[in-house]
């Protein structure tokens, strides 16, 4: 699989990383292991970073997988403050609730069990922060609900907009030719919001940031 980054860079960038403790460790293995996409730890210190600085009181995320992305954010939450996450997959529920259990998050983190694509339009309260990361085929639907769900000033991250360099690249593996459509008719669509403040940034596999204004 194809890389935004080069090695070299890569490589320095990892040997500056500051260790993640052994429950982060445990779970970034165990999604390698077990081929489950998580956000890229870059990114995933980027939206710590997000959260410390925007200081949400209601935070939403569309694709909760094993609950990775949904401890970093909640751990950096202040007090009474919430994360709605969003997962489809039974197996990963199972498994984002055992994660959260361990981690002593139960308390600042939620799972909407089912799709996002009928639960987000009955969601009701708006939130400080939307971390958009679930199926690349569905963006598009679920970026304009989030669009309705986020708050003035509201923050929207989203993950995969370089789509593993394919979507700047010239020629595409075959396998990922339709994915890499969407994902750059998806780019314009959000670089063209009036409603947002947007930039892709060269993080991770590219992450979209847009504010609403
Ligand atoms: C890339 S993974 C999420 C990774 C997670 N945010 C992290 O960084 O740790 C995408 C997840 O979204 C879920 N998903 C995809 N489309 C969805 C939808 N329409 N509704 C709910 N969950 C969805 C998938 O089952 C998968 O677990």
């Amino acid at each position: 699989m194809s890389n935004i980054l080069y090695e070299k860079q890569l490589a320095y960038l990892s040997s500056l990383r500051n260790p993640p403790d052994a429950l982060l460790k445990e779970m970034e293995e165990f999604a390698l292991e077990k081929k489950i996409p998580i956000l890229d730890w870059k990114a995933a210190e980027f939206l710590e970073e997000l959260v410390l600085i925007h200081r949400p009181k209601r935070v939403l995320e569309i694709g909760t997988a094993i609950a990775y992305s949904s401890i970093r954010i909640a751990r950096h939450l202040r007090k009474k403050a919430l994360l709605d996450t969003i997962e489809k997959s039974k197996n990963n529920i199972t498994l984002a609730t055992e994660f959260i259990q361990r981690a002593k998050l139960n308390s600042s983190i939620n799972i909407l069990e089912g799709d996002a694509l009928e639960i987000m339009p009955a969601l009701e309260k708006k939130y400080d922060l939307i971390f958009l990361d679930a199926d690349k085929e569905d963006y598009e639907k679920l970026f304009y609900y989030s669009l309705m769900l986020l708050k003035k000033h509201g923050v929207l991250f989203i993950d995969n907009l370089l789509w593993h360099g394919y979507a700047a690249a010239r020629t595409v593996p075959a396998s990922f030719s339709k994915s890499t459509k969407i994902i750059r008719e998806f780019n314009k669509l959000f670089i063209s919001q009036t409603s947002l403040r947007t930039t892709i940034l060269p993080i991770g596999d590219g992450i979209g940031l847009g504010v609403k204004v």
